[in-house]
């Protein structure tokens, strides 16, 4: 018997629960949705360390507490009463029987596996063979594999097993409120749709950066690198959701309109695309001393699709930058030079969406410089939380849609193997990773990726939003 994949979880199952991932997300995101009183489920851990209740209690107690969250006690109570352990290796048959005993009475679980992908099938397999996983959901984190090729096979792995609408596979980024605002923006006001095409905008500017750099996770970056770690999954989601067409009401609306995208995505060009390394990366314990491992990312993309076709996509993406901060930029085409005026020509308008950090929205307009025959740029900006108040986090959405049944902002296969062949061609010819210093904005070439279009922007930052926009009169490069 199979449950309907929207049928509400009656038993969540995290195995790892004792991990990192566990301690600085699951047990936070978990407890809001309790403070939300949108939990609903008793909570089953599985690890091999040998824990007590009383022991995972402590634990999740002191992590959400780390997480910088104030415990409500009540609220607290009433999560911990639904928390239970069972100690086990993954690969013995005994830990799932025991999995199998402890939700008997439960009709549609939730497996959410918070372990490395290379475990997955060893896991899901042990659920199968246990009978648990007909009426299951089995949420997995990523990476999903590490080029198509092994994103087809881990795919293919799983779908033995499963079927495709009983996985839901995390981005967190699509947990991302400001990610969401992106459909609401688009599509509850119907100004922006006139504009939301190649008529009107020259290029889009995606930016990813981090102030820290890969700090105590040598080990597990350096293998991986900034295009896989971010760009393959959280960025190309990023603009499925910036460039899709509106979605239908069925379940896999979303996730259709996004996938379009990308098969409208052709596979991008090492020509395009720029590999940074911060000075100092090699000393991180973890990594290769020789490594050629890229820290910063910036590539050019296209839509070849009706709405978007001749709109280059530039993304950048790294460690040690001066800011941490997400932004998605729609520069719009240059206004004509003022006849009224005609020493100047205007600056573009453009549309900031930031997703991190204060999300909101941002439209630089060209205002009347006040005694002067000129504009200047000036911001019509709105963060939203102090419009609109708190939001959920990532992780608290995605696991509340995960045990509601609702699968439309997790990646489905297709999305995922189409996202690698769009970033193949780049792992198999690296251009060589240039040098960048740390607190700089990366290489010099990523300026060179942008040549004949409009530089590199300042990401908008709210402290001095006001200050990112001066005067500008000169277009040095000709285009903007
Ligand atoms: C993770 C990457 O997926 O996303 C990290 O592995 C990155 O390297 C992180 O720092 C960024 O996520 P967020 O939500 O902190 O911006």
């Amino acid at each position: 018997m199979t449950a309907p994949a929207s049928a509400a979880a009656d038993v969540l199952v995290i195995f790892g629960i004792t991990g990192d991932l566990a301690r600085k997300m699951t047990f936070r995101s978990l407890y809001r949705l309790e403070r939300r009183r949108l939990l609903r489920c008793p909570i089953v851990g599985v690890a091999r360390q040998e824990w007590s209740a009383a022991t995972l209690r402590d634990h999740a107690r002191r992590a959400i507490e780390d997480s910088g969250e104030v415990i409500i006690e009540d609220v607290f109570q009433r999560f911990a009463e639904r928390l239970s352990m069972i100690s086990g290796d993954f690969g013995d048959p005994g830990t799932y029987d025991r999995v199998a005993r402890a939700i008997e009475a439960r009709r549609t679980p939730v497996f959410y596996l918070e372990i490395p992908p290379s475990l997955f099938g060893r896991v899901v397999e042990g659920l199968a063979d246990a009978d648990l996983t007909g009426r299951a959901r089995v949420v997995v984190e990523k990476p999903f594999g590490h080029d198509l090729a092994s994103a087809r096979a881990l795919n293919a792995q799983l779908r033995g097993l499963l079927e495709e609408r009983q996985i839901l596979r995390i981005d967190h980024f699509l947990g991302k409120e400001p990610s969401l605002d992106i459909l609401f923006l688009r599509f509850a006001n119907s100004i922006w749709e006139p504009l939301w095409n190649r008529d009107r905008i020259q290029c889009v500017q995606i930016t990813m950066a981090e102030d820290f750099g890969v700090e105590d996770r040598g080990s597990f970056y350096d293998p991986v690198g900034a295009l896989r770690d971010v760009v393959q999954n959280h960025l190309l989601q990023l603009i499925g959701l910036f460039a899709a067409e509106p979605p239908s009401t069925s379940a896999d609306g979303l996730r259709d309109k996004r996938v379009e995208v990308f098969r409208a995505v052709p596979s991008a060009d090492p020509r395009h695309y720029v590999r940074g390394q911060y000075d100092g990366y090699l000393d991180v314990p973890g990594v290769s001393p020789d490594s050629r491992t890229e820290t910063y990312a910036a590539l050019r993309l296209e839509i070849d699709n009706w709405r978007w076709s001749g709109v280059p996509i530039f993304i950048r993406a790294g460690k040690a930058l001066p800011e941490r901060v997400t932004e998605i930029r729609a520069v719009f085409k240059q206004p004509p030079r003022l006849a009224f005026a005609p020493t100047f020509a205007p600056d573009p308008n453009e549309l900031i969406l930031r997703i991190d950090p204060d999300p909101g929205i941002d439209l630089i307009v060209q205002a009347k410089q006040p005694g002067a025959q000129a504009t200047r740029t000036v911001d019509l900006s709105l963060i939203f939380s102090e419009e609109l108040g708190e939001a959920p986090e990532p992780y608290e959405r995605l696991l509340g849609d995960a045990m509601e049944g609702d699968s439309s902002l997790f990646t489905r296969e297709d999305s995922v193997e189409e996202t690698w062949r769009i970033v193949q061609p780049l792992l198999d010819a690296p251009p060589p990773v240039e040098p960048y210093k740390a607190g700089s904005w990366g290489p010099a070439g990523a300026d060179e990726l942008l040549v004949g279009h409009p530089r590199w922007r300042d990401p908008w930052l709210h402290s001095h939003a006001m200050s990112q926009h001066p005067v500008r009169t000169d277009t040095p490069d000709g285009a903007d």
